[in-house]
């Protein structure tokens, strides 16, 4: 099945194949892992590295249509995370994750693992909430880890301000029983019941009711430890300095319509980003690359 949003050759190990909901999507099979990209969203679906389970966590109710964002996954956010800023009717975490991007390069290492470039060009003449010229690269590489990295360019005359995230979702056992490393002492603004600035202590994050942070300041790898699947998830990262910690528990996931009322314990979403006070400014001309590698290992 050819799509205009294939400009490149591809290497065996990548095929392009009619994903949920028709979409096209790349299924990459390598040495050393499995995956799933569609080109709605330059979107990371699904990944396995070998000897694994599936690290990445996606809802039996995601919408799968041109127009909506996929529900679980890498949504990648950009220009804008969370609501616009102005615009009530500007659809939140921005247009990156609603729009078809390009693959423009796609090859094997000599690791086993595959790369995989999409471009975006944002629509023109652009939306009335981001009248910024800009472009969006998002490198995918697929192997023993996960590496993205998202690439912003000023291609106008003016700076710009933008906010961005790798809105990763992990599958876990059961959210009441991990525990997230990485952040102690750090600060974050809680979004739970209105903005409040509080700090993490000591402890590592545990889940006991909805949970919806940015962590500031940081630029610290992140570990969620899972003994129901008996496995740690690194979360490492680059030219980022917040991280977003977010599980809707029971009202929220009801209350979303592409969530199931049920599916709240088995995730979690540990995001790279720069949002909030961390929004970037590029000049013209400017580029911007952040970057964030995931990966997983068994624990006894
Ligand atoms: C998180 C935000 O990153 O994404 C939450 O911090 C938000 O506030 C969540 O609810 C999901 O957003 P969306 O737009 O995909 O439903």
């Amino acid at each position: 099945m050819p799509s205009p949003l294939v400009r490149t050759a591809l290497p065996p190990t990548v095929s392009l194949e009619a994903g949920e909901g028709g979409l096209p999507r790349l299924a990459v099979a390598n040495a050393t892992a499995r995956a799933l990209v569609y080109l709605h969203g330059a979107h990371v679906a699904a990944w396995r590295p070998m000897g694994h389970e599936p690290v990445l966590w996606m809802s039996r109710h995601s919408s799968w249509a041109a127009a909506k964002p996929i529900r679980g996954g890498v949504p990648i956010c950009f220009p804008w995370f969370g609501p616009h800023a102005t615009d009530k009717g500007a659809p939140g975490h921005g247009f990156a994750r609603l729009l078809d991007w390009t693959l423009v390069a796609a090859r094997d290492d000599d690791r086993g693992a595959t790369h995989l470039s999409f471009e975006l060009t944002p629509p023109a003449p652009p939306p009335a909430t981001w009248p910024h010229p800009c472009a969006a690269a998002c490198h995918v590489t697929v192997g023993a880890s996960l590496e993205l990295a998202l690439e912003i360019r000023n291609t106008g005359t003016e700076p710009f301000t933008f906010e961005e995230a790798l809105h990763t979702y992990f599958a876990v056992q059961d959210v009441r029983t991990i525990e997230i490393s990485g952040l102690a002492g750090t600060d974050y603004l809680d979004k739970v019941g209105g903005t409040t600035l509080r700090n993490q202590g000591p402890a590592p994050i545990r889940f006991t009711a909805e949970t919806d942070r940015v962590y500031v300041n940081t630029q610290a790898a992140c570990t969620i430890h899972d003994p129901g699947m008996r496995r740690r998830i690194v979360v490492r990262k680059s030219r980022s300095n917040a991280t977003v910690v977010w599980n809707p528990w029971v009202d929220k996931a009801q209350a979303m319509p592409d969530f199931g009322d049920d599916e709240w314990p088995q995730m979690v979403c540990v995001e790279t980003g720069n949002v909030n006070v961390h929004a970037v400014t590029l000049a013209a001309g400017a580029s911007h690359t952040m970057t964030a590698a995931i990966d997983v290992a068994a624990i006894a």
